[in-house]
């Protein structure tokens, strides 16, 4: 039976909890705007169909706090291009400068993050920050059967990084986002 409400909310705001993996994948990380099923903006039609320059957070990844939705949208792209990297085929432990670099990218936004929500005086600080832990010692088990040269890491390493990094953001860094920042 046709539900108003349900539709409303498949195509507005919460699209995002009734999205499969691969329009999540095309429509919110790759920001494909051609994929089936995609609503164009009215602006966009009113340019003549010619979408604009998506923005680079992308929705939902966006915390209000500008330097750290920049170094989110840099990690997600570190992300990507490592997953390209990684689906070429080549060698696994000659993909460790590019693992190492995007983990580096990561430790210093984990620490620029924690630093403000001391700041802010955040409650579930050491949750979070037991999260940005959690992180870093299960993609070391990773790292290390990349450097043993193991053939089965790429796929693992790939889902890993992809989906922890989506469901950190969306659904923890989302609760810091929503608090008043202080002046
Ligand atoms: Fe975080
Ligand atoms: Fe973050």
């Amino acid at each position: 039976m046709y539900d108003p409400a349900l539709d409303r909310r498949k195509n507005g705001r919460f699209r995002i909890l009734y999205m499969d993996f691969r329009s999540f994948w095309l429509r919110l990380i790759l920001r494909r705007k051609d994929t089936p099923g995609a609503t164009p903006k009215a602006k966009d039609a009113a340019a003549g169909g010619h979408p604009q320059a998506p923005h680079k957070g992308g929705p939902g990844f966006t915390t209000g706090v500008t330097k750290l939705d920049d170094q989110h949208h840099e990690i997600r792209e570190a992300i990507l291009g490592l997953q390209k990297e990684l689906g070429r085929g080549s060698a696994p432990e000659s993909h460790l400068p590019t693992l190492d670099a995007l983990l580096q990218r990561m430790n210093d936004h984990f620490r620029y993050e924690e630093s403000y929500l001391e700041h802010i005086k955040f409650p579930d600080l050491a949750h979070h920050k037991g999260e940005h832990d959690r992180f870093r010692s299960d993609v070391s088990l990773l790292r290390e059967r990349l450097a043993d040269g193991d053939q089965g890491v790429s796929l693992d390493l790939s889902s890993f990084l992809f989906n922890w990094f989506r469901r950190h953001t969306l659904e923890e860094d989302a609760t810091f986002a929503k608090r008043e920042r202080p002046r």
